[in-house]
């Protein structure tokens, strides 16, 4: 017989040691809150920098708590971005609900696995009964609409597209495959967010039968076209068998026809899902709900609290019309080591057999507990706030001279541009050109600076910043700053770029000009510059433009009489030439230029010499 084992209790703290750590921890968080709107919006460091703050090794013997707390102070305060700072704009980034940061470390503390009834008894029924009022109170979807949790977004479409196929195809496509009837078609927008054509992807449908319908002018999906494709699709031998329609898209916040979308996908036999990831919360604020007329008849909607709902990372949820057809879609007879007696207990649904995930975490209860302890007015009273504030930049950007609003506000987002006053009216050659360059300069600087935080969209090409309020912290003041700071960086780009002698144009590395200068105040022509070039050595990940990209510059620089050369190694000095490749290749080095952000592994940059 083997000996009996002692006691092993290193890992088992006693209660209250794992109180004196929670409270230490819970100081930070405290100190995080108090300190928040001063902090940077995000702390920017290089790569090696950020490895070399938080990576250490895997100790053999225990470290000490209070280095162990130090350490999480530095990790938080140091390498951190802060998707909660009043001021961060970008993406869809909720901003993380105080009750839900608490009752997060409650969920992990108890440590139930929803994947099985059993195991987790009051996160099951919590989750189905905050999955139904979603899906029945929210959405208006009928009596049996309910869901589940997901990580988030991506995955909420993915499951609900996995619905989808399997019960529109028309044939055991579980068991038999896509590959055993015809092509299936998938309708997206062209504004629709691209993890839906990734799902698409991971269920076998190809790319190839995915449609992407085009939008009108307020970018929602063109239900007219919508309507063709599907016949002529059908026509061709196609069988389509689901629509994604947008209740507010990634770009511009638009929320399509979705009465049109639904009569179209009624009359035709297709499944409708809604991708209500950022907007579906709106539908809490009276002056908001409107536009979503018609979401209650989608057979499935993905939305994402941890977006508007403002609830910590990660958490979306997907809900179906009929639950039923959830768990036909994933469920598995064969899992010989679940045992559940159904007939002698009242057990509830195991949450395992209703999605690709079989052990999971009590991930509903940071949303339940922000909206209980918040309530539903509040929600609906920020919400429609932070869709004002969006209003109020929109206002702000048309109002102002460099500034140009790029579509109407749709939801919480606003598109808007820097444009400089003294610009050539529209029309003029290089123009749009160097407006894109140039706002994507400002963009970056912005997002460098950690002043303020705002990402971009391409709107029919066009590059423009957009700002996306799905933020409680957000106000008035915050949303002046992001304007104020942008034009701000333009004047100091501007000026520097002065005073350094130089301005730009970019070209591509086979020497085709694009034509426009990046920081002056007007846009340089390919007549206006003198020629001198830089290469631009390497890549945003550092990695160095290759031989290949090399060569062909060289060449383009030659043949276009460029007499001196500079290879911006964008800070890594790896790839700095050296001074054999200069005498080697006859160019001059350029050594002073402004400090200079440029993205992309195979840039020309003309130099104009403005040096008085
Ligand atoms: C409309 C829309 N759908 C889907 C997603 C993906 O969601 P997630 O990032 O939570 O996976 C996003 C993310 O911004 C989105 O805006």
């Amino acid at each position: 017989m083997a000996e009996r084992p002692e006691p092993v209790s290193d890992l088992d703290w006693e209660p209250q040691r794992a109180r004196a750590f929670v409270d230490a921890v819970a100081d930070i968080y405290e100190e995080l809150l108090s300190r928040l709107p001063d902090l940077p919006v995000i702390v920017h460091e290089g790569l090696e920098q950020v490895r070399a703050g938080v990576v250490v090794d895997v100790p053999d013997e225990p470290t000490p708590e209070a280095e162990l707390v130090d350490y999480l102070r530095r990790m938080t305060f140091e390498h951190s971005a802060f998707l909660g700072h009043p001021r961060f704009y970008a993406y869809v980034s909720g901003s993380g609900t105080v009750p839900g940061a608490a009752a997060e470390l409650l969920a992990a503390g108890i440590n139930m696995n929803a994947g099985g009834w059993r195991l987790a008894p009051s996160a099951v029924e919590i989750e189905m009964a905050l999955t139904r009022w979603f899906a029945q109170q929210m959405f208006g979807m009928p009596e049996g609409a309910a869901g589940a949790f997901t990580s988030g977004g991506a995955m909420a479409n993915l499951i609900a597209l996995k619905i989808a196929r399997d019960s529109r195809a028309g044939w055991d496509i579980r068991a038999e495959g896509v590959a055993a009837g015809p092509p299936l078609g998938f309708y997206l927008s062209s504004e629709t967010h691209v993890v839906s054509d990734r799902a698409a992807d991971m269920l076998g449908v190809g790319a190839a039968n995915v449609r992407h319908v085009p939008v009108d002018d307020g970018y929602r999906m063109r239900a007219d076209v919508l309507r063709e494709m599907i016949v002529r699709d059908r026509a061709d031998g196609m069988r389509p068998i689901a629509v994604v329609a947008n209740a507010g898209t990634v770009s511009t916040g638009a929320v399509d026809d979705l009465e049109a979308v639904a009569g179209i996908c009624r009359d035709e036999g297709i499944w409708m899902h809604v991708d209500a990831a950022y907007g579906g919360p709106a539908m809490l604020a009276d002056d908001l709900r409107p536009l979503f007329a018609g979401i209650e008849h989608a057979d499935s909607i993905a939305f994402d609290p941890h977006k508007w709902l403002y609830t910590p990372h990660s958490g979306g949820c997907v809900l179906v019309r009929d639950l039923e057809l959830m768990r036909r879609s994933f469920d598995l007879e064969y899992v010989s080591y679940i045992l559940k007696d159904e007939e002698h207990t009242d057990w509830g649904i195991d949450l395992g057999r209703h999605s690709p995930n079989f052990s999971r975490g009590f991930w509903s209860l940071k949303v339940w507990v922000s909206l209980l302890a918040h309530g539903r007015d509040a929600y609906a009273r920020r919400i429609s706030h932070d869709a004002g504030l969006a209003r109020y930049l929109g206002d702000i950007v048309e109002e102002r001279e460099d500034f140009e609003l790029m579509t109407p506000v749709g939801l919480s987002i606003t598109c808007f541009r820097y444009v400089p006053s003294e610009l050539p009216a529209s029309g003029a050659e290089g123009r749009e050109e160097y407006l894109d360059l140039l706002n994507e300069r400002i963009m970056t600087e912005i997002q460098l600076g950690g002043r303020v935080y705002c990402s971009n969209a391409v709107l029919h090409g066009r590059f423009c910043l957009r700002s996306c309020i799905v933020n409680y912290r957000t106000e008035a003041d915050d949303v002046e700053a992001l304007v104020d700071i942008a034009a701000e960086l333009v004047d100091e780009r501007v000026a520097k770029g002065r005073a350094s002698g130089y301005e730009f144009v970019i070209a591509e590395a086979d020497g085709r000009i694009m034509g426009y200068a990046c920081y002056g105040p007007t846009p340089a022509t390919k007549d206006t510059v003198d020629l001198y070039w830089i290469v631009v050595g390497a890549d945003a990940q550092g990695r160095g433009i290759g031989r290949e990209i090399l060569a062909r510059t060289e060449a383009a620089v030659r043949l276009a009489g460029g007499r001196r050369l500079y290879v911006d190694t964008s800070g890594t000095e790896k790839y700095a030439p050296t001074r054999a490749y200069y005498r080697r290749t006859g160019f001059r080095k350029v050594a002073e230029l402004p400090d200079f952000y440029a993205e992309g592994d195979s840039k020309v940059i003309l130099v104009k010499d403005i040096t008085p």
